[in-house]
C-alpha cells in the first residue's frame, strides 16, 4: 500500500493531558513499537498465546470486553488516536487484562514492518472510516493492497471480520476479498454473524442514522 495515504483523520493538537499521562505510566507495560524487526508475537504473552490484531479500536471498550471474553487469546489493539490508546491503556490496566498489547500508531507500518507471514490467528477491524466522498476512497482501510497485505500475514485457517455501516464501503469489502484468491469468504449479512462481536460506539451512531450494519467474514485457505 501507499504509505503516503493516510487511512486515518489527522487530529488537531489539542491537549489531551489524561491520554498523555495514560500513555507516559502505561504504554512502556502494554505497548508495541509500530517500527521495527519482525516479532516473535506469541511471545508477547506470558505464557505465549495465539495472536489476533484488531485495527482503529477507538476507544477501546469492544477491545477490552472482547480480550476479557477470550483469556487463550492474545488481542494486538492497534489505533493512531491518543485519547482512544489512553482510554484502552486504562481499561486494561484496571481490568488486570494480561492478554492485550497495544500499538499507538499506523497499523500498515506495523503489518508491513513487524508482523510475519503466517503468523496471526485473526485479523478484525470494526467500523472503519468511511471516507464517503468518492475522492477519499483511496484511504479506505479494507482495500486490496490492505487486504493482501493482511491475507498474507494470515496463517491457515486464521480468520478476517470486518463490519461497517456504509452500504458501498460494504460493496467494496465483500468484491476486494473475494478477489484475494488465498480468503473464502464464509458470512455476509446483518443477523446471525458466526464470529461474536459486542456493538461498537461507531455501530450505535450508524443505528442512530438509520444505516444496515453488515458484517463480513472471510478465511485464509
Ligand atoms: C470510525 S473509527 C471506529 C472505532 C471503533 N472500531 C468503533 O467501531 O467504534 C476508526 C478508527 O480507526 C483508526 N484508524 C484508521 N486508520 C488507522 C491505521 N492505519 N492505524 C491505526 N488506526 C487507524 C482511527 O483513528 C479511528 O479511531
Amino acid at each position: 500500500m501507499d504509505r503516503s495515504v493516510r487511512t486515518y483523520h489527522a487530529r488537531g493538537g489539542r491537549s489531551q493531558p489524561r491520554a498523555k499521562r495514560a500513555i507516559t505510566e502505561l504504554l512502556p507495560q502494554y505497548g508495541v513499537e509500530p517500527s521495527g524487526p519482525k516479532l516473535d508475537l506469541a511471545h508477547l504473552f506470558n505464557p505465549p498465546l495465539p495472536v489476533v490484531i484488531e485495527v482503529g479500536t477507538g476507544m477501546g471498550e469492544v477491545t477490552a470486553l472482547m480480550a476479557a471474553e477470550s483469556p487463550d487469546v492474545g488481542l494486538i489493539a492497534i489505533e493512531v488516536h491518543t485519547p482512544g490508546v489512553g482510554r484502552l491503556l486504562r481499561r486494561i490496566d484496571n481490568q488486570n487484562l494480561t492478554n492485550v498489547r497495544i500499538v499507538h500508531g499506523d497499523a500498515i507500518q506495523f503489518l508491513n514492518e513487524r508482523v510475519p507471514e503466517g503468523s496471526l490467528s485473526g485479523f478484525r477491524s470494526f467500523f472503519p472510516d468511511p471516507w464517503p466522498k468518492k475522492k477519499h476512497h483511496k484511504r479506505r482501510l479494507i482495500s486490496p493492497p490492505l487486504v493482501q497485505l493482511i491475507a498474507s500475514r494470515l496463517a491457515t485457517g486464521a480468520f478476517l471480520h470486518v463490519a461497517t455501516d456504509w452500504s458501498d464501503y460494504a460493496e467494496q469489502m465483500i468484491s476486494v476479498i473475494e478477489a484475494d484468491p488465498s480468503l473464502h469468504v464464509e458470512f455476509v449479512g446483518s443477523q446471525d454473524c458466526p464470529l461474536w462481536r459486542p456493538q461498537t460506539r461507531f455501530e450505535t451512531k450508524g443505528i442512530a442514522k438509520g444505516h444496515t450494519i453488515v458484517d463480513i467474514v472471510a478465511y485464509k485457505k
